[in-house]
């Protein structure tokens, strides 16, 4: 994982909006945010994730295959954030692309990085996920500023020797009907960049949160349930539940209904926010830096986000 140096606490953030430590506390869970600085954009983060997760995995740049970075908030609309990275790491001539599934964008990019092992084609698979979502949000909109944070983190995947381990199975979902629950409705081919749709904020992201947060608990444990189910597992046999960190209150109601065993579920909303499609991949560099997974144990992760999309992916450490 890679975030910002900057810390930016809700304390903070009581003298930009109409808002209350308390208050966000209470509803997300959030206490602080990294926010990426005005001259640092996607690869100053994504970059540094990538080189890491390769020399943790003991992997030359030079021997991957596929480069994936899911990102809605890449430093250029095009190129792709992945060429960045592709060229960074030395992987000369090896295909890269952006994938765009929001906050379920690392998962849909471990998921399809697996396919590509398994059905043959790559061998060493770089996934990336990353955002810098406080570049793109709107700092009057209290509803939603305060929720969203910055940062990268990235996996290496490869063949694994034994059948009985890797990335065991997964369930990935969309429902384009709900594609304005969240968005950034501005700056595409719909509503090209201009002064007027600068005027009309349509540059920021929108949310309606009170149906994003239903649909998210509902969604976030079915798809798990989904995933396990896939790979003959039930909730009581995970050892690490990762969720995708959007709020606090989410988390609990998720691991509410899905029972997974006590004390197995990882949060960090409080010091990160929703960095989207990093949150899962800093969750998982956290637990596993702290040597907290084991080589075994079944990690289940899970996501969801704008699209809409949600997905899960059941891990054999
Ligand atoms: N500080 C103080 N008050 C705030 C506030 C803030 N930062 N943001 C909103 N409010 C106010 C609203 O204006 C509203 O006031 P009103 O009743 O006078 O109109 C009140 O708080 C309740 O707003 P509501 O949106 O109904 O609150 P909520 O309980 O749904 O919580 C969220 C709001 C955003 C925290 C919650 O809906 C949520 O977390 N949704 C999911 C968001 C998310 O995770 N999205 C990404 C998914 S990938």
């Amino acid at each position: 994982m890679a975030v910002p140096e900057r810390v930016v606490t809700n304390a903070d953030l009581e003298k930009l909006v109409d808002t209350t430590d308390e208050w966000i506390v209470t509803r997300t869970g959030i206490r602080e945010r990294r926010m990426a600085a005005p001259d640092e954009a996607l690869t100053d983060f994504a970059l540094p994730a990538a080189d890491r997760a390769l020399e943790m995995a003991g992997v030359a740049g030079t021997d991957v295959d596929l480069v994936i970075c899911a990102t809605v908030s890449p430093d250029r609309i095009f190129p792709a954030t992945s060429c960045a990275v592709q060229d960074h790491i030395g992987a000369l001539d090896a295909p890269a692309f952006d994938l765009s599934a929001a906050c379920t964008g690392f998962i849909y990019g471990v998921a399809l990085g697996a396919q590509f092992i398994e059905a043959g084609r790559a061998r060493n698979v770089v996934v990336v996920g990353g955002e810098m979502l406080t570049k793109i949000v709107d700092w009057t909109d209290r509803a939603t500023c305060v929720l969203f944070g910055d940062g990268a983190g990235a996996v290496v995947l490869q063949a694994a020797a034994e059948d009985d381990r890797g990335v065991m199975g997964y369930a990935l979902h969309a429902d384009g009907s709900l594609g304005d629950l969240i968005e950034r409705p501005g700056g595409g081919s719909r509503a090209p960049i201009s002064h007027e749709m600068i005027d009309a904020g349509q540059h920021h992201i929108t949310m309606r949160g009170n149906e994003t947060f239903k649909k998210a608990v509902r969604r976030l444990a079915e798809v798990s349930e989904e995933a396990l189910a896939g790979c003959g597992l039930e909730p009581l046999d995970v050892d690490w539940f990762i969720p995708h960190q959007a709020n606090r209150r989410i988390i609990d109601a998720v691991g509410q209904r899905l029972a997974v065993p006590e004390g197995s579920t990882y949060v960090n909303v409080d010091r990160y926010g929703n960095t989207s499609a990093a949150s899962v991949p800093i969750a998982l560099d956290e637990l596993n830096r702290a040597g907290r997974i084991q080589p075994g144990q079944t990690v289940l992760m899970t996501a969801f986000g704008s699209g809409l999309t949600w997905a899960s992916a059941v891990v054999k450490w």
